[in-house]
């Protein structure tokens, strides 16, 4: 038998204000689309934002759902809608705000597991990595310099 250990370093910042100014306003736009989340049954909202290499900032929200399988989360939102509007465009970097209406979100969220295969798939399509940053509504922010960090054993079309 054979074992592997796989291993993934991310970067921690303390608070937003020790963020890159260009990525504390893409954070900014990721807390401003929490206030459009549709979210009456988890009381849990959450905000995308996404910069694209044509300049674009494109948000999203949860989006939640009586039948609450049809749902979706903030960062499928917008990473679908950035797909939609701007096919041809590559998402440089993703900022992810969550807050709970409930308690004090200040420990960083990170995206579910289906928004991280969703979002490895333009990863690949595009051929470029994509940054992400993720924190609650408040306290350290945990940047990945690439999707594929938060998501060891990806599945992929290589194997269709
Ligand atoms: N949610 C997101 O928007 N993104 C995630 O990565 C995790 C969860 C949403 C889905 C649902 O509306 C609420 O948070 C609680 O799960």
């Amino acid at each position: 038998m054979d074992e592997i250990t796989i291993s993934t370093t991310l970067q921690v910042y303390d608070n937003i204000n020790e963020l890159p100014k260009d990525i504390q306003s893409l954070m900014d736009s990721a807390i401003e689309a929490r206030n459009n989340a549709y979210a009456p049954y988890s009381n849990f909202n959450v905000g995308a934002a996404l910069l694209l290499d044509n300049d674009e900032v494109v948000i999203g929200s949860n989006q939640e759902n009586a039948s609450y399988p049809s749902g979706l989360c903030a960062e499928r939102t917008a990473i679908y809608y950035a797909g939609a509007k701007y096919s041809k465009a590559k998402i440089l970097k993703m900022a992810i705000s969550a807050s709970s209406q409930n308690q004090v979100t200040d420990k960083p969220i990170p995206p579910c597991g289906a928004c991280r295969q969703s979002i490895a798939e333009y990863e690949i399509k595009q051929d470029q990595p994509i940054e992400i940053y993720f924190m609650g509504a408040k306290g350290k922010v945990v940047k990945s310099k690439s999707l594929s960090n938060l998501l060891p054993l990806l599945f992929d079309n290589s194997v269709l």
